[in-house]
This record gives structure tokens, C-alpha cells and sequence, in this order.
């Protein structure tokens, strides 16, 4: 199965010429066979990566998006971006719920359930990150993402179709993150647990979801190939590695697995 490599760049990197810079690094990488790679930029950059990522296989992300798309001359949102924006300038993807965003930014379930539900609307891909704050016990955790999941998807896909891969989730124990001051290494066990779980939760008729599981754990080249060993596990989104040059070798791993 095709792995997908998304780099979350986050608020990074400082400058254009340092976002272009980045970007020309991983175009370079030839081979990819089936693993798509995706780069959620700056809204910022975004126009310029578009343009230069014709000549790549690299597909362009966001990394959040407003949860209503404005009619035409409307809109009282000062600061935000629309969905119909973002799909309009050739965005394909949209990060929806990182764990940034839910406990910095107090975004909530409803907040992320109208994200979803408009960015499907105008034929954005999401990807729409759970994970748990805390990792008491695996039941904990499942029960957790349950209730993330049950509500970030509220009326989907009942009420709005969604197309053949439009639906990527990333599982992202928060505990795990780089940038969480106290994180612990996650383990690929753990992930491939957390992973199965998600996707036998959405199959069910109630869902009737089948989208691509991938870890947003902290990753790079040295413990990458045991989470993308595991069928299962689909991808990885990438967060401070995705800004070095490790970001090259964890694609020619994922290369590998596809
Ligand atoms: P990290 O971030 O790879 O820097 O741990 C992952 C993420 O937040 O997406």
C-alpha cells in the first residue's frame, strides 16, 4: 500500500526564500514510486509552493482553515481563510484539530466538526488529527479518541458524501510530540494498537469510513521504519523533522513500504 508523507511545517520557516529553499530539498527526491508526499505550509507560502510544486509530484496543505465558506463579498472574519480559498489557489489538503490548534488555540470538537464539514463541501482533502492529552491506559486512550471521533465526524459522512480518499486521519498522542515539554518516545506496538482501533471504529455501518490511518507522533529517520513497517500504519505526519534534511530520508524509507 502507498505510504503518505505529510511535513508539518507549522509556523516555520522564518522567510519565502527559506520556505523555497525547504521546498527545493524535497522536490529533489527522485523515485517516489507510489508514496505521495505532502507539504502543509504557511498560508503565506502557499501561492509560491503551488506554483513551484507543478514540476513535483508534492502536494500542497494548510495546516487549518475557517469552519464556513463566506458567499462572494461577505464574510466578517477578519484574518481567517476560507476553504473555497484554499481550493480555489490549488490546495489539495487541509490539516484539521492538530493538537496545537485544540489546546492552544482552544479550538473545539464543534469548531473542528464545521472545519471538516465545509472543507468537504468545497473538495478539500482533510486531515483530521485525534490523539489523547495524557496516556494514562490504553482504554483511556481509546475511549478518549471515541469521543473525538464521534464528535469531530457528527453527521458525516450520513449527511455529506465524501470522495474515495478525502478522509485521512492521524493519530497523534499529544504526550509524544516534540514540542510537549515532558515527551516520551512512543512505541510502534502502541501506535499499530491505536491505529487498528481507529479504523475499526470508523468501519461500522454508523461511519461506513474507511480512511488512511497515519501516525503524527513524533517521528524521524531513526524510528520511522518501525511504525511504516506495519501495513496498517499509512503514513506519518512529520513536525520538527520535516524542517531538516532527516526529512529526505524518511521519505526514502516510507519508499520502501509502498
Ligand atoms: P513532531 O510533531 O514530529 O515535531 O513531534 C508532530 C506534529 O505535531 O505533527
Amino acid at each position: 500500500m502507498p505510504k503518505i508523507i505529510i511535513a508539518n511545517w507549522k509556523m516555520a520557516p522564518p522567510s519565502l526564500q527559506e520556505a523555497k529553499k525547504l521546498f527545493g530539498e524535497t522536490a529533489k527526491i527522485k523515485n517516489l514510486n507510489d508514496t505521495e508526499i505532502v507539504v502543509a505550509a504557511p498560508f503565506i507560502y502557499l501561492e509560491l509552493l503551488i506554483n513551484l510544486s507543478k514540476k513535483s509530484k508534492i502536494k500542497l496543505a494548510a495546516q487549518d482553515v475557517l469552519w464556513e465558506n463566506p458567499p462572494v463579498g461577505g464574510g466578517a472574519y477578519t484574518g481567517e481563510i476560507s476553504p473555497n480559498m484554499l481550493k480555489n489557489l490549488g490546495v489539495e489538503y487541509v490539516i484539521i484539530g492538530h493538537s496545537e490548534r485544540r489546546q492552544n488555540l482552544k479550538e473545539t470538537d464543534e469548531m473542528i466538526n464545521k472545519k471538516i464539514i465545509a472543507s468537504v463541501k468545497a473538495g478539500l482533502k482533510v486531515i483530521l488529527c485525534v490523539g489523547e492529552p495524557k496516556r494514562n491506559s490504553i482504554k483511556q486512550a481509546k475511549n478518549y479518541i471515541k469521543k473525538q471521533l464521534e464528535k469531530d465526524l457528527k453527521g458525516i459522512p450520513n449527511n455529506y458524501k465524501l470522495k474515495t480518499n478525502q478522509l485521512i486521519i492521524a493519530y497523534e498522542p499529544v504526550w509524544a510530540i516534540s514540542t510537549n515539554k515532558n515527551a516520551k518516545p512512543d512505541t510502534p506496538e502502541n501506535a499499530l494498537q491505536m491505529t487498528k482501533f481507529i479504523k475499526n471504529f470508523l468501519k461500522p455501518k454508523t461511519y461506513n469510513l474507511k480512511p488512511k490511518v497515519i501516525y503524527g507522533g513524533s517521528v524521524s529517520s531513526k524510528n520511522i521504519e518501525g511504525f511504516l513497517r506495519h501495513e496498517e500504519i499509512e503514513g506519518a505526519l512529520v513536525g520538527g523533522a520535516s524542517l531538516t534534511s532527516d526529512f529526505v530520508k524518511i521519505i526514502k524509507i516510507a519508499q520502501k513500504y509502498s
